[in-house]
């Protein structure tokens, strides 16, 4: 599979780390396009402790990668903003108010939002996990928007039946989660078992 992935400015920027790490885990994965936008940065200097751009896919995944490679969000010319480029989906995790109502609107004037506009227009899978609390009707608004234009909207709400011990537990399952809907169930992932 080849797949693209997008860091955005929303609180969870764990969940990111944990989805680039098991998709570079992952045999049936040939490769990632991952893309942060510049307002991430700050979310991820709050939240994981990392402040630099540089060599920030290297901090993530705790060693160079074999087949992630990384697009500032400004580079419209990448291969993920043509719909000729063979990706076989998008992820956007977590997916800020302020990039879904791009996405939502079509504005296509950064890299990720022009890669979410081209998955959509080439029918292929787009799903962005949405987080705020709570919404706005503008932002409920913009999910309906994306939603009929083909996204899916998997909101950051993760499960607590499975009795995650750490925020990491609770991230690691929720990745699975994601990776379930779009083709790639995940090793210990969690599944629920009605009692008999
Ligand atoms: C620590 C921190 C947490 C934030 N959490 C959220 C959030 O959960 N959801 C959201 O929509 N915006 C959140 N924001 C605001 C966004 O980062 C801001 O709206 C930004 O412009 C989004 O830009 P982007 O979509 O280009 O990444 C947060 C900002 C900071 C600094």
């Amino acid at each position: 599979m080849n797949l693209t992935v997008a860091l955005t400015g929303a609180s969870g920027a764990i969940l990111c780390q944990q989805i680039l790490l098991t998709l570079e885990a992952d045999e049936r994965v040939a490769q990632v396009h991952f893309v942060a936008s510049e307002n991430s940065l700050r979310v991820l200097a709050e939240e994981l402790g990392l402040c630099e751009r540089d060599s920030l896919l290297e901090k993530l995944l705790g060693a160079a990668s074999t087949k992630t490679v990384q697009h500032d969000d400004e580079e419209i010319g990448a291969a993920i903003a043509s719909g000729s480029y063979p990706s076989e989906g998008m992820i956007v995790l977590p997916c800020s108010m302020g990039t879904l109502a791009a996405i939502a609107n079509g504005l296509a004037n950064s890299l990720i939002s022009r890669a979410a506009d081209v998955t959509l227009k080439e029918r292929r899978p787009l799903i962005l996990c949405v987080r705020e609390t709570p919404f706005n009707r503008i932002h409920l608004r913009n999910m309906t928007l994306a939603a009929e234009a083909g996204a899916v909207i998997f909101p950051v709400i993760p499960a607590f039946y499975n009795k995650p011990i750490d925020s990491a537990e609770m991230a690691r399952q929720f990745v699975c989660r994601v990776l379930a809907y779009i083709g790639l169930p995940q090793p210990g992932a969690y599944v629920w078992k009605a009692e008999e």
